[in-house]
């Protein structure tokens, strides 16, 4: 008898703590720390529905956004890349890879203005095909070459330890599997060479339960509609050290306030395809502390 009774008690004490889990799990969207627990599960369906959202949406990209799709940028497109161009370290006859390369606004620049190669690579079909005629255009065939494929697998598309630089601008948000990612960009890197990121990263959460709340909305909003997976910083960085990668170079990229658009191209982009991220709560967010969900940031590493 007492023997069921302990019976029906671990059962009752099982059944509350799944419940307590499937709470949990509910409230913090299935994610546990840096993981996502439904990117876990679908994780290699996610590139092709990120390339058949660029399929669909690259119109309303190029209209607003033209060839280069970065929010964080300067007016002068021509300024953002020459900036980019400069703190990724490029110099005349290396042979870089720019992973997610959109319709290549950044990689054009590159390859007229440095004697470098450029392998550019998209998951989105119709980019690819946009950037090869403007490649055929401007008769840069023999300096970018264009691909469409998964830059998961890197290590699978392009040669061993072939590249001096691997280049992602505002695409590295996008990996469902961003040690996946980084691991496979360490395989095509040469020993010395390293590794640019500039992109969007989560803020750091503030102590207020509110504010949280409507930052963790905001960003679960912002990468299910931009099919993204806003990276954590800090998470980053322990991934690339733990591939013996050495951190460089760490910033807010540092163009003039007087150059920076302002947000207003992400801002007309979301007015024009009515996009919130806040389900219409802006007024209760902390406009001093928890305004923005994300920080953007720039940051090398060289691999060992
Ligand atoms: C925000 S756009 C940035 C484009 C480009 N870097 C630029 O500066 O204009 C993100 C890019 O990442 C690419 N991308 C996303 N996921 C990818 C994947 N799994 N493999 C290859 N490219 C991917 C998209 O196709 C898109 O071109």
């Amino acid at each position: 008898m007492s023997c069921c009774i302990i019976l029906a008690i671990i059962a009752l004490l099982f059944f509350l703590m799944c419940i307590l889990i499937g709470v949990y799990l509910f409230r913090n969207n299935f994610r546990i720390m840096y993981f996502d627990l439904t990117k876990f599960f679908n994780g290699r369906e996610i590139p092709e529905k990120v390339g058949s959202y660029y399929d669909e949406w690259n119109d309303r990209y190029l209209e607003t956004y033209g060839d280069t799709i970065q929010s964080y940028r300067t007016e002068d497109l021509n300024e953002l890349h020459a900036y980019i161009a400069k703190s990724a370290g490029l110099k005349d006859g290396m042979r870089i890879l720019d992973a997610g390369c959109g319709f290549g606004g950044p990689a054009m620049y590159f390859a007229e203005h440095h004697d470098i190669q450029i392998e550019a690579l998209t998951i989105s079909q119709k980019q690819m095909d946009i950037l090869k005629h403007n490649i055929d255009i401007a008769k840069l065939t023999d300096k970018i070459s264009a691909k469409c494929g998964d830059f998961h697998d890197l290590d699978k598309i392009y040669n061993k330890e072939s590249f001096d630089a691997v280049l992602f601008l505002e695409s590295f948000g996008h990996a469902w599997n961003p040690k996946k990612l980084l691991k496979a960009a360490a395989g095509v890197l040469k020993t010395g060479s390293y590794i640019y990121i500039k992109d969007y990263f989560k803020k750091d959460m503030p102590d207020d339960r509110l504010q949280k709340k409507l930052i963790k909305m905001g960003l679960k909003n912002m990468d299910d509609i931009y099919r993204y997976n806003t990276p954590d910083l800090y998470h980053t960085i322990y991934l690339m050290r733990k591939l013996n990668f050495e951190l460089r170079s760490l910033k807010i990229p540092d163009f003039s306030i007087e150059k920076w658009d302002k947000n207003k191209v992400i801002q007309s982009f979301h007015q024009k395809n009515n996009i919130a991220f806040y389900n219409n709560k802006d007024h209760l967010f902390d406009q001093k502390n928890g305004r923005f969900i994300v920080d953007p940031y720039e940051m090398i590493f060289v691999k060992r």
